[in-house]
């Protein structure tokens, strides 16, 4: 099994989800080859609850990489990433292959650029001309 893959499901069995029961775990792979992982961390307001993707992405930004490669995600009935997530991973990894892992550790491998079609994102702001 691939390192990413591990370290996704690895990584889930840390996460805190005591209201959805629904454990998620992430991990990004850097262009210089390190692995960085989240998991989902839930809140008693509900909204704050933060997705493994976001929290594997944030963690690896604050380690200071900015580019990757690839981003592999662990859960229940291989969820894909949410909508929040979908433009997070967009915004800060680009096109990349997220690696979407079954509960028996087979994988299915995904296009970030075709989860979010006409993708909002930092091109959208410079062509705004009314700032
Ligand atoms: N969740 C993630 O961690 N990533 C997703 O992309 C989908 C949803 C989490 C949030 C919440 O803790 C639980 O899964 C149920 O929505």
């Amino acid at each position: 099994m691939e390192t990413i893959v591990k370290a996704a499901i690895e990584v889930r069995k840390n996460a805190h989800a005591p209201y959805s029961n629904y454990t998620v775990g992430a991990a990004v792979e850097t262009d210089d080859g390190n692995i960085i992982s989240g998991c989902n961390v839930e809140s008693s307001s509900y909204g704050l609850t933060i997705c493994a993707e976001r929290a594997a992405i944030c963690s690896a930004v604050a380690k200071g990489y900015r580019n990757f490669k690839r981003l592999a995600i662990s859960s229940k009935g291989s969820g894909g990433p949410c909508g929040a997530c979908r433009q997070f991973i967009w915004d800060l990894c680009g096109d990349i292959p997220i690696i979407i892992i079954g509960e028996d550790g087979s994988t299915e491998e995904l296009q970030s650029g075709n989860l979010l079609p006409r993708a909002f994102d930092d091109r959208s702001l410079t062509k705004s001309k009314s700032g």
